[in-house]
């Protein structure tokens, strides 16, 4: 598993406003989608493209263009659709698959409520949507729902994570032979005693929705 942080001072800004308890909601939804969109230009530097022939109004050239199959999309339900218009715009080709994920406050486990995914994602590029990888169990088992449908290359966008959270899940992936990468903003220090990512931004999904 390959962890990318990004380094850049506009996703620290917008990283920093986001945090800030006195960000209200419409701004909190504005920040995470231009926030999204700077990583997702990190997160698809591998995104499978290849050759073509075209003409310009000059003249021949040659160029890339993504392959079929398009890219799947999988935003995590509730919060990670706050990160689909972003990564939309920079893959607008793209398909997307929906996951309902949610995390029991007391045990901290997930348990998936929903999902409409493609049965056969054989030979697919999927990039998971989800702000925060606290513990990891969340994207841990998003993950395993979807290389057992045959995903060969995962890429999940977090806002944030937890340094507990990718020890975990890297632990959890221990011998799934298929390439994860984790793109993220920031990498906190620690949890507290209610699994929320520490200093963090709170629960993005009520910040977002309510
Ligand atoms: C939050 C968050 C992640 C998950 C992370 O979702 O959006 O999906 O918890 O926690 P983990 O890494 O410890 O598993 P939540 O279950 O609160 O649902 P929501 O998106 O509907 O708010």
């Amino acid at each position: 598993m390959r962890v990318h942080v990004v380094d850049h001072p506009l996703v620290s800004h917008k990283l920093t406003n986001l945090r800030d308890e006195n960000t209200d909601s419409p701004t909190f939804r504005r920040l995470v989608d231009q926030l999204v969109t700077l990583l997702a230009y990190e997160a698809t530097r591998d995104v499978r493209v290849g050759p073509v022939d075209i003409v310009t109004p000059v003249g021949p050239t040659s160029g890339v263009r993504l392959t079929d199959p398009q890219p799947l999309v999988v935003p995590i339900l509730r919060a990670g659709l706050g990160m689909l218009d972003g990564m939309m715009r920079l893959l607008p080709t793209a398909e997307v698959g929906f996951l309902g994920m949610m995390r029991n406050e007391e045990t901290l486990q997930a348990s998936t409520y929903a999902e409409r995914l493609p049965d056969d994602l054989s030979g697919r590029q999927c990039y998971v949507l989800d702000p925060m990888l606290a513990t990891g169990g969340t994207l841990a088992a998003a993950i395993r729902f979807l290389t057992d449908r045959g995903a060969d290359d995962i890429t999940a966008i977090c806002l944030l994570a937890a340094l507990e959270g990718c020890e975990r899940l890297e632990r959890d992936l221990a011998g799934l032979d298929v390439p994860v990468t984790v793109v993220t903003a920031a990498m906190d220090e620690k949890l507290n005693d209610k699994g929320y990512i520490v200093p963090g931004l709170g629960d993005a999904g009520d910040r977002l929705y309510g």
